[in-house]
């Protein structure tokens, strides 16, 4: 069975937050205070939630990506990376960490079957991470980093989110150290989603702006063609190094947005910028079938209408799309809930 929602979009990729938490406060995500965390009693075991992947791998879909908060928080994770990696129907299973407390299990995630791996990196700096983090833990992120060139994780994705004044004056620097690790650098724009309590226009280094300042450093940058679906449009240096610009905000890609997202509590969402999520943690204790959880999930992609991130283009004197006291009251409006 495949599903297509009202705009003809197939469902091939979810991203599954195993916890809401997280050990880093950044600026962009979960600035200090914002946040209320899901009751434990409502959060899903790894087992409910290999399950709800299997459902929705009855659908079509053949990417996943675990992710959080930080996922390395949920304890035995490694349980769930195994039993994703048994579905036949995966061909590819990834997840997005900041790497923190990669030293301790990078082996052990790639010995589960865990086959590729993003690190988000903002800065090269301790300071300025130290700033925008609000933790001192810059050392563990580059010992994670090494960690997992190490389990055999290279290429990794490196993810930056470019903020104007902030960091964008170090995008050379970055690409710079992904090339000179074999990795992949994706610079971001910083969106106006869920914590970004700070958010304004005027912080936002776009595209052209990326390519501009990287094409001042290295000369002239090559476009590439990419999937489709993909957030990220890739470039390359005329010395063959390739990365990745994710326009989510100048130019918003969900036209081709096959992206689901499951909650640490069970619950569907089909836009990063949706309000609500379907409940299937419920259904799933109260006794629903892999089968029937499937169908429930379908008849929620058939009437998939989201194009979030284009929306958000109509609004008018635009500023960070939820307020502190929205994030407080609904705690899935959070990036670090939906997974980001
Ligand atoms: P690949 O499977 O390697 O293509 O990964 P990915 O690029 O989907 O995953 P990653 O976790 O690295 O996502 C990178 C960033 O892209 C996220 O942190 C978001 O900022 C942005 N992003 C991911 N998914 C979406 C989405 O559905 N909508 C929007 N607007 N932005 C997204
Ligand atoms: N803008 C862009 N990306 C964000 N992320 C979280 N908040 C934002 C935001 N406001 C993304 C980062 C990080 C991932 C976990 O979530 O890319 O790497
Ligand atoms: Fe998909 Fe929503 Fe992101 Fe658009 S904003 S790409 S519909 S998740």
């Amino acid at each position: 069975m495949s599903s297509l929602d009202r705009h003809g979009r197939p469902l091939r990729s979810l991203r599954v937050s195993v916890t809401d938490r997280c050990n880093l406060r950044c600026s962009y995500c979960l600035p200090e205070g914002s946040q209320v965390w899901l009751p434990k009693a409502g959060i899903a075991s790894l087992e409910e939630l290999a399950t709800l992947v299997r459902a929705m791998t009855l659908l079509g879909t053949t990417k996943v990506r675990i992710t959080g908060g930080e996922p390395l928080l949920r304890r035995d994770l490694t349980t769930l990376v195994r039993a994703l990696a048994e579905i036949p129907t995966i061909e590819d299973l990834a997840m997005t960490t900041n790497a923190v407390f990669l030293p301790e299990i990078a082996d052990r995630l790639r010995a589960a079957g865990l086959s590729r791996m993003t690190i988000s990196i903002d800065t090269l700096q301790a300071s300025r991470y130290a700033a925008n983090t609000q933790r001192d833990s810059h050392g563990k992120l580059l010992a994670g980093i090494r960690a997992a060139e190490e389990a055999g994780f290279t290429p990794l994705k490196l993810n930056t989110v470019v903020m104007r004044g902030t960091n964008d004056d170090e995008l050379a620097a970055i690409l710079r150290f992904a090339r000179d690790h074999g990795h992949q650098a994706r610079f971001i724009e910083y969106m106006d989603v869920g914590g970004a309590l700070n958010w304004d226009a005027d912080l936002v280094v776009t595209r052209s702006e990326i390519l501009q300042l990287l094409e001042k450093e290295f000369g002239p940058i090559e476009s590439l063609a990419t999937r489709g679906s993909a957030p990220a449009n890739l470039f390359s240096l005329s010395d063959g190094t390739v990365f990745g610009v994710i326009a989510s905000v100048s130019a918003p890609f969900c036209g081709g947005c096959d992206r689901a997202r499951i909650t640490a509590d069970g619950k569907l969402f089909t836009c990063l910028y949706a309000a609500d999520g379907l409940d299937l943690l419920s259904p799933l204790r109260a006794g629903a079938t892999v089968a029937e959880l499937a169908t429930l999930i379908d008849g929620r992609w058939r009437e998939r209408n989201d194009q979030g991130a284009q929306d958000r283009l109509e609004v008018a004197d635009r500023g960070p799309s939820a307020q502190a006291t929205e994030l407080l009251a609904k705690p899935h409006l959070g990036m670090h809930t939906k997974g980001g």
